[in-house]
């Protein structure tokens, strides 16, 4: 399907490899967002004139939208400014009613967003972080989760995939194990929620966090989906305008979930972007096998090129890391850029993966729905051309 059209950026030379970081808009987003705020551009929730009900209509449309997305009632969904907004709202309130020796299951695969939070809580609580040991290829296996299970695990905070390794965890397996067991499993899905991949009633989670801007939407705005029955036992970590119920001088109360953590104003045109995005999805099929198959080919073609290392030799989906020996990455996506490729270089907000595979930093290329073959065989004859480049010095 030949989707370059429907993506105003692309009516330029560019390879864009970096959806991973962010994915391109497609203009019915764009035209969303500008609509809004030529059209009925006011707050929500508020006003009782006939522009701040469209507006507060379109807003809760959107939740809905959202919502059945990810198949889950709109009183589930949150709107947040993004995934570490998201996994943060969770470590500050449920991470605020462990105890001393409590356990936290994470892992090595973490993004930072999905790591710091946690150990920040164990840091207050004196509750104590436990790394799941990864396999020799880098991955989490439910066996390994089991290994490090303990009577004081009170959560499990994962990651769905990895957005260094493109390795998917098993997690409804992991939550099968701890099913009837007082622990609360909270997935970020950054990476999977763009593939099409979350489904609430079939992970088995708590709490699952994503953003939009890694799946066609806008920067700006994100989700925690939580069980209603969690998200109500919550305490709010912000306070404000319109998450109260009643305020008085000494004391208030809270709306109910979602509101409650909704304090103040919210990213209204990015909400509205962000159902779009959604709507424009709701076609595609397969969307992780269609990135695996185009991932493959760039594994295997740059695996056959002398000097360059692939450290995720059999991803789930569209992520390669790799890096030209003894070349620097930045030097390797400054060089890409001149072929008008872009790749991310660095560590990737996973400092502790970096250590893992021993590496200081990596090239990353991520593929999603407007890629397509002739895109890998760009990146691999520009890598080729860096490598023999460098080569002569
Ligand atoms: C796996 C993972 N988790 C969390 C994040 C953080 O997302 P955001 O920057 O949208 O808050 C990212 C983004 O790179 C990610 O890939």
């Amino acid at each position: 399907m030949k989707l370059q059209a429907d993506f105003p950026i692309l009516n330029q030379p560019l390879i864009y490899l970096d959806s991973g970081a962010s994915s391109l808009k497609p203009a019915v987003v764009i035209d969303s967002m500008q609509e809004y705020y030529q059209e009925y551009g006011v707050n929500i929730h508020r006003g009782v004139y006939k522009m701040a009900y469209r507006a507060t209509e379109a807003f809760e449309h959107a939740r809905e939208v959202v919502a059945s997305f990810i198949h889950a009632p709109a009183k589930e969904v949150v709107f947040t400014r993004g995934t570490s907004a998201s996994l943060n709202l969770v470590a500050q309130s449920v991470g605020a009613t462990l105890q001393a020796g409590d356990e936290i299951i994470v892992s090595q695969l973490e993004h930072h967003s999905g790591l710091l939070p946690w150990q920040e809580v164990a840091k207050r609580t004196k509750a104590k972080l436990v790394f799941v040991p990864l396999t020799k290829e880098g991955r989490i296996t439910t066996e390994n989760v089991r290994s490090v299970l303990t009577d004081k695990t009170k959560i499990i905070a994962l990651t769905h995939g990895s957005n260094v390794m493109g390795y998917l965890t098993p997690i409804k397996d992991i939550a099968d194990l701890v099913q009837g067991k007082d622990v609360i499993i909270s997935l970020d899905a950054a990476q999977t929620a763009p593939m099409k991949l979350v489904d609430v009633t079939a992970l088995g989670c708590d709490f699952i966090s994503f953003g939009a801007h890694k799946m066609c939407g806008p920067s700006g705005v994100g989700v925690l989906w939580g069980k209603f029955d969690r998200l109500q036992a919550m305490a709010p970590v912000e306070f404000g305008g319109e998450m109260n119920d009643g305020v008085d001088l000494y004391d208030s109360t809270y709306k109910d979930a979602p509101y409650k953590f909704e304090t103040g104003t919210m990213p209204i045109a990015e909400v509205i972007g962000f159902a779009k995005a959604v709507e424009y999805l709701s076609p595609f099929d397969h969307i992780q096998e269609t990135e695996r198959t185009l991932v493959q080919s760039a594994i295997d073609q740059l695996n056959a090129l002398d000097g360059v290392s692939v450290y995720n030799t059999n991803p789930d989906y569209g992520i390669v890391t790799f890096n030209i020996d003894g070349l620097h990455p930045h030097d390797t996506a400054s060089y890409l850029d001149e072929y008008h490729i872009a790749v991310r270089a660095g560590h990737h907000c996973c400092q502790p993966l970096m250590k893992w595979l021993g590496v200081d930093a990596t090239v990353r290329a991520t593929f999603y729905i407007y890629n397509e073959e002739s895109d890998v065989t760009a990146l691999v004859d520009a890598v080729k051309a860096a490598r023999d480049f460098f080569g002569q010095f």
